[in-house]
Formats: C-alpha cells, sequence, structure tokens
C-alpha cells in the first residue's frame, strides 16, 4: 500500500469530516448510519421494487424559452462560426477561471488539437491511464506519439502518480491526467513529477465540468483541459467539445490548427493564406445555441451531483462487498459524470459481477460495469502496423508483444473486469430518496446474497 492510501478520503467523509467507514452488514444488519427501510424480498426474487419510481430524464431541457434561444439561431440562418460560439466560449472560460476557450466540434478532437499544438508528435511517448475513455488514446495516436499506460490507484480509480513516475523515459513528452467518472486526478503529485522531468501536462476533463481540485476547476492546472459536451456528458450538447488554457500564444495556434491552418490572433494581418497544416473542427452556432442554454443549468445540476454522491457513499458506506470510492484530499468537489463504487463478489457469496447489475436493475436501479481493458484493444496494433508507424519507428519501438508485457495494468483490469460498478450521473439529480433507494437495493441484494447465488446457479434466475 502506498504512502498517499492514507490520506485518502471517503467521499461520504469529507461532509461529514470524519472518516468513519460504518458498521459492517454482517454484523450490525445496518449500513451508512440506518436500518434497511424495508426488509422484504429482493426484486429479483419477487419482492417489491427499491425504486419503483422513474429516474431524471437526460438531457434536461427546461422550457420553451430554451426553444426559443435555440430556435432564434436555427431562424438566423447563421450556421457556421460565429458570435454564438464566441460567446460560448467566453462565458465557459469565465465558469472556469480559464483565460481562453477554443470550441471543438468534440472532445476527442479538443484531445487533438491541444496534443498537436502543445508539440507531442512522431517519436514521442505520452504517458495515460488505461481506465479511460478511447478517445484519450486515439488521441495520442493520431498525432504519431506512443501511448505509455500508467496504471490507476483501483481506490481511487483515477491514475496513480506512483505509475506514472515508474513509467518516465527519455522520449516521454506529455502526460494526460483523465479525471475519470467527473472525480480529481491527484494533481499536485502529477504536476510535480511534470515539472521534475520538463513534461507538458494535458488534462483530460471530458467528464468533469466544474469539478475542483484545491479550490481550482479541472482543466485549468495543466498546460490546457479538454472538455467534452456530448449527449450523456454533464453539460450535454450531443456533440461538441473545449479546449481551455492560459497561454494566449499556444491557444492562437489551436486555433490556427482548428481552422485549416488560417492565421489568427498573434498571427492575424502578418500572412496571407494558410500558414500552418490545419484540420477543420469548428464548432456550429446551433451547438453554442444549445450549450448556452445548458450552461444556464450547470452550476445547480453540478452542486446536486456532489452533494447527493457525498450522501450516497455515506449510504453505502460499511455495507459489506460494496466499497465506496475515495477522493483525494484536495478534492473540493467532485462531479460523479459516473458515480462508481466496488464490488467485491467475494463478500456477496460468489455473486458474479453480472448477477448484481441484474439485480439493480430489477429493483429499478440501473447500473453498468463500465470499461474493458482498453491497453490491450486492437487499435494500437493497427496504429502499430499503419504505414506511418511503420516507416518512421524502429521494430523495437513499435513490437507490439514488448508492448504488451510492458504496459500490463492489473489494478485497472480489476477494476474493468471484476468490481467497477456505475450508476449514471443524471440519477444523482433528485433528492435523497433517491439516494436511499439505491442503498437499499444494493443491501437488499446484500442479505440475499445466498438465495440468489442459489437460485441463479440452478437455473431458476436467468439474466
Ligand atoms: C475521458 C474522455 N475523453 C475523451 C472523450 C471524447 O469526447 P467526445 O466523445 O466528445 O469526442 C470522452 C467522451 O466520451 C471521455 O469520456
Amino acid at each position: 500500500m502506498s504512502i498517499s492510501r492514507r490520506s485518502f478520503l471517503k467521499a461520504g467523509a469529507l461532509a461529514s469530516g470524519s472518516l468513519f467507514l460504518g458498521p459492517r452488514l454482517s454484523e450490525a444488519k445496518s449500513f451508512g448510519n440506518s436500518i434497511l427501510k424495508k426488509q422484504v424480498s429482493p426484486a429479483i426474487l419477487g419482492g417489491a421494487k427499491a425504486h419503483p419510481g422513474t429516474w431524471p430524464k437526460w438531457p434536461l431541457w427546461k422550457d420553451e424559452s430554451w426553444d426559443r434561444k435555440v430556435v432564434s439561431v436555427l431562424r438566423s440562418g447563421i450556421w457556421s462560426r460565429a458570435d454564438k460560439t464566441s460567446q460560448f466560449e467566453r462565458e465557459w472560460a469565465g465558469m472556469l477561471g480559464a483565460k481562453r476557450c477554443l470550441t471543438t466540434v468534440n472532445g476527442t478532437n479538443a484531445l487533438f488539437v491541444a496534443l498537436n499544438q502543445a508539440g507531442i508528435g512522431i517519436g514521442d511517448e505520452v504517458i495515460v491511464p488505461p481506465y479511460t475513455f478511447v478517445a484519450t488514446v486515439q488521441a495520442v495516436l493520431l498525432n504519431g506519439a506512443v501511448p505509455v499506460f500508467a496504471d490507476v490507484d483501483r481506490q481511487t480509480f483515477q491514475m496513480d502518480p506512483e505509475q506514472v513516475r515508474k513509467k518516465i523515459t527519455s522520449r516521454t513528452k506529455a502526460i494526460i491526467p483523465v479525471h475519470i467518472l467527473g472525480m480529481p486526478v491527484d494533481m499536485d503529485r502529477i504536476m510535480r513529477i511534470a515539472a521534475e522531468h520538463d513534461l507538458v501536462v494535458i488534462e483530460d476533463a471530458c467528464q468533469a465540468h466544474l469539478a475542483e481540485y484545491g479550490g481550482v476547476k479541472v482543466g485549468t492546472i495543466g498546460k490546457a483541459g479538454c472538455f467534452s459536451f456530448q449527449n450523456s456528458k454533464n453539460i450535454p450538447i450531443g456533440e461538441g467539445g473545449a479546449i481551455v488554457s492560459d497561454d494566449e500564444e499556444f491557444m492562437d495556434r489551436c486555433y490556427s490548427f482548428h481552422n485549416l491552418g488560417l492565421p489568427y490572433g498573434s498571427q492575424a494581418g502578418s500572412l496571407a493564406g494558410a500558414f500552418m497544416v490545419g484540420t477543420k473542427v469548428r464548432f456550429s452556432e446551433y451547438q453554442a445555441a444549445i450549450g448556452l442554454v445548458q450552461l444556464e443549468e450547470a452550476a445547480r445540476t453540478t452542486a446536486l451531483r456532489w452533494e447527493n454522491g457525498q450522501y450516497l457513499t455515506g449510504k453505502l458506506d460499511g455495507l459489506e462487498g460494496i466499497e465506496t470510492v475515495r477522493l483525494y484530499p484536495k478534492t473540493s468537489k467532485a462531479v460523479f459524470h459516473l458515480y462508481p463504487m466496488r464490488f467485491i463478489s467475494d463478500r456477496f457469496a460468489g455473486m458474479p459481477r453480472e448477477l448484481f447489475v441484474a439485480a439493480m436493475k430489477a429493483e429499478g436501479v440501473p447500473c453498468s460495469t463500465g470499461y474493458s481493458p482498453l491497453q490491450v484493444q486492437p487499435f494500437i496494433k493497427s496504429a502499430f502496423e499503419s504505414k506511418l508507424y511503420q516507416r518512421v519507428y524502429d521494430s523495437q519501438e513499435i513490437d507490439y508483444d514488448a508492448f504488451l508485457e510492458a504496459n500490463k495494468c492489473p489494478e485497472s483490469d480489476a477494476l474493468c473486469n471484476e468490481e467497477a460498478v456505475w450508476i449514471a450521473q443524471s440519477m444523482l439529480l433528485n433528492g435523497h430518496e433517491d439516494m436511499d433507494d439505491i442503498a437499499e437495493a444494493a443491501g437488499k441484494i446484500r442479505e440475499n446474497a445466498d438465495k440468489i447465488v442459489r437460485k441463479f446457479k440452478s437455473g431458476e434466475i436467468k439474466i
């Protein structure tokens, strides 16, 4: 166990100011400071659902005032990048406390552009976590660089700084800390390592809108931060992305690169025509129109997720077999794009995780098992076999078997293959009663784990 683990806080403990873990269910038939509401049979065995009602619909759409704002942009006929996009960029930068924001078509391209203009390219190694969405790594490969995986800490689900340190070589150029599931990475340690080795830090904050570390918004700590506004995200547009940074010259270059290499800002006026290689990944006015109305609700929904997430952790603490997520001490706000827990099958009578998820669903509490191991997915092999990589790298640098051997990530694999259970962010948007229902569902399943497993093995329960 690394030293840092002692300094983790249970999310619920942040609210209460204590590290109280709660009684074990096996000892006290209670958890999270409460007795199970109703000692009834679990829904998968024919009992009543813990949550008979519905969950908030996502994405939120407030009322006709939002219709009017979006339709006025549609009726204007100005759909390519113009004033609404600039307004969205000003507002998003303002909400984060960043000097500049540049929107892009999506988060994947925000990462692609930011890495490209941070000078990441052929011959470089970029340290990434394995427990992330595929886009983080695709953005590295699209720039011709080699991803190097630093395993996560299972208790926080986040990139482990100690593992990052171990992966640094003379070729390492950048680190991408991913604030996965909306919880901040241990940024002080990442920034310290980056400073010691002169590495660029590009934050992948695609799941962490308005999350805070030491009172500072994530995405504003490294050289640049990247966001996604894809449909499921805490600020949804359907598709959309943004880069934020305080580095004016870098942002001018990002602008040019995202706009066909045409001059912008410090380059404007001095040159005619395109002056650099560029792509075209501009935001549209209707994306901005939807984004602007969504920003109106962002502070309210973010506060709700943080509050409900801490409350839910408090309820689940002490339920044997469910390990609640730990947050780094400087986390001043987690935004739980996905609320995670670790399911320990041994403590649930050997129940397969898929059966737990099915039993939760039967209780009216949908959840999922999350990511599968990323570092072994074939897209990396396909990049190594591409014409570009074959021409520019020595064979030993892109030896795929050696890559697999050097990039083993057992902690992330355990989360992917055995332990992780996610609850969608939109389920954290009502009151405490909904959180009580989630905890109640898990508690009922735990109490009846033997019976459920028996009936599953005998074929009486099918999933
Ligand atoms: C961690 C992470 N990085 C990058 C992305 C890419 O964003 P987008 O889907 O907007 O391209 C996502 C979004 O799904 C994400 O979750």
